[in-house]
């Protein structure tokens, strides 16, 4: 059984880390999402907000699984019996950071591959970051995040007014 494992923050999940999903969950008989607990960078949703927008979005893919996860993603591949790690990629910017976790992450665990995928054109230009700063100021995300995230997402932020 091939296992790939899709790693991120998702703070929130994006229509672009979506299509990655629908299109990792094809290449693999099991796809694990890794959602980082305690990203470096402070999160706008928590971990729980987090997982119930994915668990919202996902519920149409049968060999997806969301498991959240502290530490090294090479521990955490370990733990999961994965070999595969996929990432997207927006743009020649995203590259040079990736590149070096792909290979920081290789070094550390020399059987691990990383697989790259190309963000769909009409999705490159969206991020978690734009995302949470168009929220900020007020400003409509429901074309930017999965339709089945949106009810979800005003009510957790309905819910910190
Ligand atoms: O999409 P994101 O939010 O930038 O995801 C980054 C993520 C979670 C894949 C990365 O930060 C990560 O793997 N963190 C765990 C710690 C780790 O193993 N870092 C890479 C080797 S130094």
């Amino acid at each position: 059984m091939t296992t790939i494992v899709y790693p991120g923050s998702f703070d929130p999940l994006t229509n672009g880390h979506l299509d990655i999903i629908e299109r990792g969950a094809k290449l693999a008989d099991r796809l694990v999402i890794g959602i980082l607990k305690n990203s470096s960078k402070a999160p706008m949703f928590t971990l729980d907000e987090r997982i119930a927008i994915m668990q919202a979005s996902i519920s149409h893919l049968s060999n997806v699984e969301i498991i959240s996860f502290d530490g090294l993603l090479v521990d955490f591949m370990k733990s999961q019996h994965a070999k595969t790690v996929i990432r997207g990629l927006r743009a020649v910017s995203d590259f040079e950071y990736e590149l070096q976790m792909a290979q920081a992450n290789r070094d550390l665990y020399p059987d691990m591959e990383t697989m790259f995928l190309a963000t769909k054109v009409e999705y490159s230009f969206i991020s978690s970051t734009i995302v949470k700063e168009i929220l900020r100021y007020g400003g409509n995300i429901r074309h930017l995040v999965p339709k089945a995230s949106i009810e979800v997402i005003e009510s957790i932020l309905g819910g910190k007014k």
